[in-house]
């Protein structure tokens, strides 16, 4: 089949552009930047560009069967900065990505939400696709308005569409310096033999899933003939920042200094995600550890800094 990977050229799509074109389908990408930590990958047709520009977009359109969209032009972190350009370069962009899609009979839309910053404060654990969604931030605002307006079009015009809303992914190719990716970060910071730098006493809990599991599930989702849409990604457990922590120590063999810093009023405690409704209909399951997962990443991070 024919895929448009929107951000393809990111950590996870570019994961995504190998497990598709492995698959045997034809790939093209529309990203605004280049691949971070790889060449062009043979086979697959780039368009370079933003997601604002109506023209190109509509042009990487033609002749596609499947869109999948992995493109956020903010981070949870920042997204309360401005609101506005949160919902104009994500919500109203991907309107007219719907509008196209129909147009042009696009077969299915995947759509690339958070299982991390959607549901907000959790009124139970772990948190499954039924819990009450209360976003503390714009960009999980703007991840569930899509989610409402792919509902709406398949309502109105039949497009066919997945939610999925991963956890907190790690692996090889998310960046070690950037602003997200706890495990990424902190492993980048050990192999520069840096100290790591924890907000609170290091005892939030999060879910994370290794990228490969990731893609699994996603791929599973473009192509599942199941009654749900909107499915959770994760590895279904919750670890403390001390475990993981432990892990890398483990893992890296190194000296890890830790400073240990005031806790921040918007992180919740712990958030992990139920997954049994993925593991139902998507036969699918998270089957790398977080040893395992470490490890391969550590390989990944390590070279970087040698
Ligand atoms: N990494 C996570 O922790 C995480 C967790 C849950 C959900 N997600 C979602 O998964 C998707 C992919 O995340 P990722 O971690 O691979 O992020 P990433 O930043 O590595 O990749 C996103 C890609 O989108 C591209 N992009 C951003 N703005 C663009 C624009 N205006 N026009 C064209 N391209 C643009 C970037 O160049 C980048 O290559 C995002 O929608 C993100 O919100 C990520």
């Amino acid at each position: 089949m024919n895929m448009l990977i929107l951000g393809g050229n990111g950590f996870i799509g570019s994961h995504l552009v190998d497990r598709l074109l492995a698959e045997g389908h034809n790939v093209r990408v529309f990203d605004k930047y280049e691949e971070h930590y790889r060449k062009p990958v043979a086979g697959v047709d780039y368009c370079v560009g933003d997601f604002g520009n109506r023209g190109m977009l509509s042009d990487a359109l033609a002749g596609i069967d499947m869109v999948f969209h992995l493109i956020s032009t903010t981070l949870p972190k920042t997204s309360n900065d401005d609101p506005a350009f949160d919902v104009q370069s994500n919500v109203i962009e991907t309107i007219f990505l719907l509008e196209q899609c129909v147009a042009k009979k696009i077969r299915k839309v995947i759509y690339i939400s958070s299982g991390g910053a959607i549901y907000g404060k959790p009124s139970s654990l772990p948190i499954s696709e039924t819990c009450p969604t209360e976003p503390e931030c714009s960009y999980g605002i703007t991840k569930l308005i899509v989610e409402k307006y792919l509902a709406l079009f398949n309502h109105l015009y039949g497009l066919d569409y997945v939610v999925l809303r991963p956890s907190n992914p790690y692996g090889s190719r998310q960046k070690p310096d950037g602003i997200q990716g706890a495990i990424s970060v902190f492993l980048g910071r050990v192999a520069q033999g840096k100290s790591l730098e924890i907000w609170g006493d290091g005892r939030v809990v999060r879910d994370y899933i290794f990228v490969d599991d990731l893609i699994d599930g996603i791929y599973r989702g473009a192509f599942h003939n199941a009654p749900s849409r909107i499915f959770n990604l994760g590895s279904g457990i919750g670890h403390s920042i001390n475990e993981i922590i432990d892990v890398i120590r483990k893992v890296t063999g190194r000296q890890i200094d830790v400073v240990y810093k005031a806790k921040r009023s918007f992180d919740v405690p712990s958030i992990y995600l139920d997954i049994y409704r993925a593991k139902q209909e998507l036969l699918w399951g998270p089957s790398v550890s977080l040893i395992a997962g470490i490890e391969k990443t550590w390989l990944f991070v390590e070279k970087l800094y040698r």
